[in-house]
């Protein structure tokens, strides 16, 4: 019957009720990708598939809370995505602005806390700015943490908590039983986090670009090719089916 139903799985549309509640990923990592195709295949800017991509976040940001997810982590803007063509950045870093100022105040009643995660230094004030309010303004929110990854890159990200570490422990000598594992953790971005269970990327791309490397060494992986705009309560609730059918052994037996 098992052997059944694993063959049957991949054609199945699950909903909501046949995600079973004892078994849901308590952080989902995703890499939001295909706005760019998205908007191409219909002859539009890229910016227009931009938009739909925050569209489809608002939704899943929403879904999260439904199933009861409590961090949710996106790869909104990597440290490479300053070298796209100027006008590009320039009209992201406008939708940025724009969806933080429209959704705070809706973010904030639900619940939701935002977190950015990157490098702020080489952030441009004005939306610097912006993402600080909008921490500011829900850093007591319990429901759901969600973390913006933006001009974030994972290398950056571990080096500078290695250089922390070292200024912060500079004559410390380490016994056996520290957990140095533990200790380096807290000087990521994602100190106040547990580890991602499942990593979705969308758009038929299987790479990691960079992202929480330190932090998936045991998150479970899951690839669609549904471009990031289309992504839709369908597709979160099979990637969360998908999910609870893996066996998760850690290294273990
Ligand atoms: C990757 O698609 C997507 C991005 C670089 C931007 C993602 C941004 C959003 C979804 C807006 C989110 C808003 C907030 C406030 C968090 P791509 O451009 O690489 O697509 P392509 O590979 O098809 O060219």
């Amino acid at each position: 019957m098992r052997f059944i139903s694993s063959i049957i799985a991949p054609f199945k549309s699950p909903s909501l009720s046949d995600i079973k509640k004892n078994k849901i990923p308590i952080h989902i990592a995703i890499i939001m990708d295909g706005n760019g195709r998205w908007a191409r295949k219909r002859g539009l800017p890229r910016i227009v598939g931009h938009k739909k991509g925050a569209d489809a976040l608002k939704n899943i940001v929403t879904l999260c809370k439904d199933v009861g997810i409590k961090y949710l982590t996106v790869y909104s803007f990597s440290s490479e995505n300053w070298q796209r063509p100027q006008d590009e950045v320039s009209e992201l870093m406008d939708l940025f602005v724009e969806v933080l100022q429209r959704e705070l105040e809706s973010l904030h009643k639900n619940g939701i806390k935002i977190v950015l995660l990157g490098q702020r230094e080489i952030i441009p004030l004005r939306i610097l700015k912006i993402f600080e309010i909008s921490e500011e303004k829900t850093k007591d929110n319990k429901e759901l943490l969600l973390n913006v990854a933006f001009s974030y890159g994972s290398r950056q990200e571990i080096a500078n908590a290695a250089k922390k570490m070292c200024m912060e422990y500079k004559n410390k000598e380490f016994s056996s039983e520290e957990n140095i594992e533990k200790i380096f953790s807290k000087f990521l971005y994602t100190s106040d986090c547990p580890d991602p269970d499942l990593l979705i990327r969308t758009s038929g791309e299987y790479r990691i670009s960079n992202f929480l490397l330190w932090q998936i060494a045991y998150t479970e992986l899951y690839f669609t090719k549904t471009l990031w705009p289309d992504f839709n309560k369908k597709n979160f609730y099979k990637a969360i089916y998908d999910y609870q059918r893996r066996n998760r052994r850690f290294g273990k037996l």
